[in-house]
């Protein structure tokens, strides 16, 4: 058996594929367990380039499950945990919170409760790495930013499942002596993102001519972080973090969105070689999203002094990046926004 066994949840996703791919590659004397329900946005073609790799496994498996979890723990004996399964969209969580507490809440504990009945004799060596977001820390005015030590805030159903698990997570190291690490990152992009997102959402619709739905005024305001910068950031707080920490990271780079609806619309149009102005026309606003936080804006001075880590990846060109994979990969495109897909679409912007 290899020596460090880690166990990565949610590692068919959007983060958790870069994450489980950094690892694996990065590390081959490490056996990597990606543990992933496969939900909607589980898919497994995300990892094709390592599944055949020797130091990885793929279990499939549901989180809210913990006898499924307490023999997956007693299976494989994990170094750590880097927890990234969840449900993962906002909108999602105002049709169906009730699915958020499951998964994010009670999954999150279940997994607490495995690794615990598992460590519990030594937690020497262990490490319960949860992987949160700055929106439990609410909305922030202009000119503020999130440090960790702002005061939780959660205002989605979303945002206050996943505070909820960062405080049960604070509670398993505060009464068992679990040994964590938090960290929240602001929004992601990049390949193999869903396109319920905003940034997919609009390339995907950019590509087949359809109106990109912009909430409310675009007014809102999110910083962005390229998907391997994330990944990157997890590797270090894993391996150099200090138990019982909480790590900010963020990109420094932040966007109105229909400012950046904009710039995608030129990049589309140069791409795809349309007439300047052509994807532009596309844009429609549509009734906000209820709730609508207005900005997130996060600090990651901790972080960069601490551990050294930047981002190292500027806007441009991971946009351009991220543009080229969604035009190369079309048939992933195609795949997932089959089915289930279609119906969530749909039914969400139906009344907008
Ligand atoms: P995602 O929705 O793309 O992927 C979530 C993964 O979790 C999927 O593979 C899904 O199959 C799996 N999953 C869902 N429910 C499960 C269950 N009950 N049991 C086992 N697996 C299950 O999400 P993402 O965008 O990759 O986000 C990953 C993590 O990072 C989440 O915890 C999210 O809160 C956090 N995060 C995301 C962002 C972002 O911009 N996307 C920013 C900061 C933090
Ligand atoms: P999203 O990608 O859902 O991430 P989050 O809500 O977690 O920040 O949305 C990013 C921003 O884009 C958010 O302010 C909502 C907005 N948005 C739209 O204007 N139109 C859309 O179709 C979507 C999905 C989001």
């Amino acid at each position: 058996m290899a020596e460090r066994t880690i166990l990565i949840t949610g590692g068919a996703g959007f983060i958790g594929s870069h994450v489980v791919r950094l690892f694996v590659n990065q590390y081959p004397d490490y056996r990597i367990v990606n543990l992933d329900a496969l939900t909607y946005a589980g898919n497994l073609e995300n990892l094709r380039d390592i599944e055949q790799k020797p130091n990885y496994t793929f279990v499939r498996g549901d989180i809210r499950d913990l006898s499924f979890l307490n023999e997956v723990f007693s299976r494989y004996s994990f170094e750590g945990v880097i927890h990234l399964a969840a449900e993962s969209h906002v909108d999602r969580s105002l049709e169906q919170p009730t699915e958020f507490i499951l998964t994010n809440v009670v999954g999150t504990v279940n997994l607490l409760t495995a690794a615990r009945n598992q460590w519990k004799s030594d937690f020497r060596g262990h490490r319960f790495y949860h992987i949160s977001t700055d929106e439990v820390y609410g909305s922030v005015e202009h000119g503020g930013f999130f440090t960790e030590q702002t005061p939780l805030d959660p205002r989605s159903p979303y945002s206050a499942s996943k505070a909820a698990s960062d405080q049960f997570v604070q509670a398993f190291a505060n009464t068992n002596g679990m040994p964590v690490l938090i960290s929240r990152c602001s929004n992601n992009y990049g390949p193999n993102h869903f396109p319920e997102k905003l940034i997919p959402l609009m390339i995907n619709n950019i590509i087949n001519n359809k109106p990109l739905p912009v909430y409310g005024k675009g007014e809102n305001v999110r910083d962005w972080l390229f998907v391997k910068d994330h990944a990157r950031a997890i590797d270090v707080i894993y391996h150099r973090g200090r138990v019982g920490e909480v790590y900010n990271i963020g990109g420094n780079n932040e966007w109105k969105n229909i400012d950046l609806v904009h710039l995608l619309c030129e990049v589309m149009d140069r791409k795809l070689k349309r007439d300047p102005g052509t994807s532009a026309r596309l844009i429609t606003y549509v009734t906000d999203r209820p709730g609508h936080d207005l900005r997130y804006a996060i600090d990651s001075s901790k972080l960069q002094t601490e551990l050294g880590w930047q981002p190292s990846v500027d806007f441009p060109t991971g946009l351009d990046q991220t543009v080229d994979w969604y035009l190369a990969n079309a048939e992933w495109l195609r795949h997932v926004t089959s089915g289930d897909y279609r119906q969530y679409y749909e039914s969400m912007y139906a009344g907008r």
